[in-house]
């Protein structure tokens, strides 16, 4: 079977890396991919338009494609294949609004009975400004933007005066309406189930880390690194999270919307359980990179499964090992990442439980460069993350560039 998977970074690589076990893949291509994957041996077709990928997939006779970022699940590029009888493993635009709109997953996940936190909507700034004068701060106010906002659309305040300057610079840059939610508390961890519009496996749990450093209050990035499975969830938890998928598809398809595709839950686990702060609609970056070296089942299969509606009764099985994955990032990322263009040293990874996963880097004039701020990433599996994470950093000893950073606390 040919296959086709979309995207450029770490995920992607995971993703075509898992795929690539399969006995069932006689191609695979990553639409455009990366220079570091190719180099890594995976196939890659410089198409990054819907149109391209489309006429790409036509001329190459490709019947399943599989997408890894939002902005491509949400663009024209699923009607677009499906008009050819190609398969597309990812939801569509309408239902993928659960991660688009804010409020849209609210109203999803209250009709469909899973906690989440409480909320009210501001549809204009004197609106808001009044909702936050009526809050008495005895615990912050949590103020989000709507829709997408790469990681920079939410605010948790613990202050009037951080409130209000919440709700005018979000409804400056991102529009109203604005979500003013309840602040939760407790440790949060990722879920991922891959889904077939009415059943569903669940492909396990991890845990991500989203600042820049160890300091809470440093920059949000996308994510630095993560380990897999979450360590402090109960076997009820792993239940809890089952019913949650299976009452959000539920109810999807109550109104009318499968969802097909992988559907990614944002948990926080307060005293109370677990409550979704957030749904993806797609795999994590870089949770996938964690997560799907340790799946043992054929990811190709599930997939195939999962587009022609016979996930019913279908296990999936996870090593019990864990994976700790840390990310090499450009120095100056988020803001502004420096030192671009410098070559990559890396030495080859001979160890059958390690992984090396490349993101924002090119070839120029025969060498590998970074090209972005999340350059590359490393994952070993090992019986324990204690293992694992010495592996992983030590690893990462072999690999260096000009300005590369690293958080050095991934899994402690
Ligand atoms: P979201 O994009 O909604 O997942 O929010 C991004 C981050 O903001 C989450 O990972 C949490 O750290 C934090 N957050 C969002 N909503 C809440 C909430 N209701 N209570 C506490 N923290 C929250
Ligand atoms: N690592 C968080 C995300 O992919 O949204």
């Amino acid at each position: 079977m040919k296959v086709v998977v979309v995207g450029k970074g770490g995920r992607e690589h995971a993703l075509a890396r898992a795929l690539l076990k399969s006995p069932m893949i006689t191609d695979l291509w990553v639409c455009p991919g990366n220079s570091g994957m190719q180099q890594a041996g995976v196939s890659c077709a410089p198409c990054e338009s819907t149109e391209d990928i489309e006429s790409f997939c036509v001329r190459h006779g490709v019947p399943l494609v599989v997408i890894g970022p939002e902005i491509m699940i949400l663009s024209d590029l699923k009607p677009r294949l499906e008009a050819h009888g190609i398969s597309c493993f990812a939801p569509s635009a309408e239902v993928a609004r659960l991660e688009a709109s804010k409020l849209f997953c609210k109203g999803v996940l209250k009709e469909a009975g899973v906690k989440t936190a409480a909320c009210q909507v501001s549809y204009s700034l004197p609106e808001a400004l009044k909702s936050v004068e009526a809050h008495d701060f005895a615990s912050p106010l949590v103020i989000k933007a709507d829709g997408l906002a790469q990681g920079k659309g939410v605010w948790v305040c613990e202050s009037k005066d951080k409130a209000r300057e919440a709700v005018r610079t979000l409804g400056e840059h991102f529009g109203f309406p604005l979500l003013l939610e309840e602040c939760l508390q407790g440790p949060e961890l990722s879920a991922f189930a891959l889904c077939d519009g009415e059943d569903f496996v669940v492909l396990g749990t991890a845990c991500d880390y989203k600042r820049i450093s160890s300091d809470p209050f440093s920059a949000n990035t996308g994510g630095m690194g993560a380990y897999s499975p979450c360590d402090f969830i109960t076997s009820q938890d792993h239940q809890e999270i089952r019913g949650i998928f299976a009452k959000t598809l539920t109810h999807l398809n109550r109104k009318k919307m499968p969802y097909q595709g992988f559907l990614f839950a944002g948990l926080i686990k307060t005293a109370q359980g677990l409550y979704v702060l957030e749904y993806n609609v797609r795999l994590g970056d870089p949770e996938t990179q964690a997560l799907l070296p340790r799946l043992r089942s054929d990811l190709t299969e599930l997939i195939v499964k999962a587009v022609t509606h016979q996930l019913q009764n279908q296990d999936c099985e996870l090593s019990p090992e864990v994976s700790v994955h840390v990310v090499a990032a450009s120095e100056g990322y988020p803001t502004s990442p420096m030192k671009l263009g410098s070559p990559i040293q890396v030495q080859a990874v001979d160890d059958p439980k390690v992984d090396l996963y490349f993101a924002g880097v090119s070839r120029i004039q025969n060498e590998l460069v970074n090209v972005g701020g999340r350059v590359l990433g490393v994952t070993a599996l090992a019986q324990t993350k204690r293992e694992a994470r010495s592996k992983v950093y030590e690893h990462m000893e072999r690999i260096n560039f000009e300005g590369m950073y690293l958080r050095q606390d991934i899994g402690l």
